[in-house]
């Protein structure tokens, strides 16, 4: 069994399908990637597994029970945690008020889940006073992560955490991806950077037009001649 199972998922917005009958699986200790083209419905099968947008038919199960149709709050406070793709930080709060929102669902989180945190990004901790929205967007995409991690989820759903990065900057948040899959969090993230996230991918999935059109692991992926022609730039 594996942690996530998307079977069949099925959504979309208002009366417009957008997910056709997905199916993805990330097993506890796997990073794995979503990739495809703009609008294939990468960030709307995210939210759908996260319960920000409905599902409308097939089932989601997270540890081997039904979490289909549970809400958002639930999900985090058991162990799945989800950084959206743009606006996933408060610009005007500080870095550590920022934390303390990430982690607002246990009341005042534990120090140790600061620190934890800290640990993984000490950058953050030097700037814990900083107000977010002065930071740079490497240093804030950090700061969206570490609030997801203040919940300690057991999965984490990441939308394109390297979005609108400098190339010495996504190898820094992806190796620090790879650090907290290290420390025991699977995660299942969609990414513009294809190629340098299948190279560290466990497994990887290609969306298009709502439906699977390939799933491997990431080295067999990026060594596909037709994956590499169509949907990762040559
Ligand atoms: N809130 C919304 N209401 C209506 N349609 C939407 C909404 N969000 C996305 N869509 C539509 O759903 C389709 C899939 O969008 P989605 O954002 O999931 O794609 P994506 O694969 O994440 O694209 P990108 O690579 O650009 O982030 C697009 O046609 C988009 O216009
Ligand atoms: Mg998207």
């Amino acid at each position: 069994m594996a942690l996530l199972e998307a079977r069949d998922v099925v959504s979309g917005y208002g009366d417009v399908e957008i997910i056709h009958g997905v199916s993805i699986d990330v097993a506890s200790d796997e990073i794995v990637s979503i990739i495809g083209p703009n609008g294939a419905g990468k960030s709307t099968l995210m939210k759908t597994l996260f319960s920000l947008v409905d599902c409308w038919d097939g089932t989601v199960t997270f540890r081997g029970e039904d979490v289909t149709h549970d809400q958002t709050s639930d999900l985090s406070r058991n162990g799945m945690c989800y950084v959206p793709q743009t606006d996933n930080v408060f610009p005007t709060l500080s870095v550590e008020e920022n934390l303390r929102m990430g982690g607002y669902i246990l009341g005042d989180p534990p120090k140790e889940n600061y620190e934890r945190i800290y640990n993984h990004f000490p950058i953050l901790e030097e700037r814990k006073s900083q107000q977010a929205g002065s930071m740079s967007g490497g240093q804030q995409q950090m700061l969206a992560i570490g609030r997801a991690l203040m919940l300690d989820p057991e999965l984490l759903l990441l939308d394109e955490p390297s979005a609108g990065l400098a190339p010495d900057l996504v190898d820094d948040v992806f190796e620090k991806i790879i650090e907290i899959n290290e420390d025991d969090t699977a995660i299942l993230m969609v990414e513009q950077n294809a190629r340098k996230a299948l190279k560290f991918s466990d497994r990887g999935y290609v969306l298009e037009m709502g439906e699977n059109r390939f799933e491997d692991t990431g080295e067999v992926l990026l060594n596909d001649s037709k994956v590499g022609e169509l949907y990762l730039g040559g």
